[in-house]
């Protein structure tokens, strides 16, 4: 992200109450993650220290540190959805995208993530993709719900 585009969204936030949280949301939600440089410019532009921005970014599981694919899909492994059949929907999702959890393509499409109860045990096998659920999920339904997502 370049600094023209990083200094339009600290003046749409400065001297707003949670100035910071919102320039740090609006960075991630433009490019998907947050640049250690990306992280200096806000803190010299919103004159506070880098810690302190550091701080929340890390404080947060929304925000990222690390590049991130434009489509981030979470499988569900709690055991619930493990009960209901989420391993099947989970190699269906690491063949369609070719990622192993924790891993980003090299065209930036995707990147996947699992973790414990995302809480909707009763319509699992949940995964959700951009914030988005999608409920008993089988591998042939998700395979069609990963189509849906450039
Ligand atoms: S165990 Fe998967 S949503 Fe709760």
């Amino acid at each position: 992200m370049d600094s023209a585009n990083l200094d339009q969204i600290i003046d749409r936030h400065r001297g707003k109450p949670g100035d910071l949280i919102h320039v740090l949301m609006e960075i991630q939600h433009e490019n998907h993650w947050l640049p250690r440089d990306s992280l200096h410019h806000v803190a010299e532009a919103l004159e506070i220290p880098f810690s302190r921005v550091l701080r929340i970014a890390t404080l947060y599981k929304t925000f990222s540190l690390t590049p991130k694919g434009r489509n981030e899909v979470h499988v569900c492994n709690g055991i619930s959805c493990h009960l209901r059949g989420a391993k099947k929907v989970m190699e269906a999702v690491e063949r369609v995208t070719g990622l192993k959890a924790g891993e980003t393509d090299a065209n930036w499409r995707f990147t996947l993530e699992t973790g414990s109860c995302l809480g909707s045990c009763s319509v699992g096998p949940e995964v959700i993709v951009n914030g988005t659920h999608h409920a008993r999920m089988t591998p042939a339904k998700v395979e069609a719900v990963l189509k849906e997502y450039p």
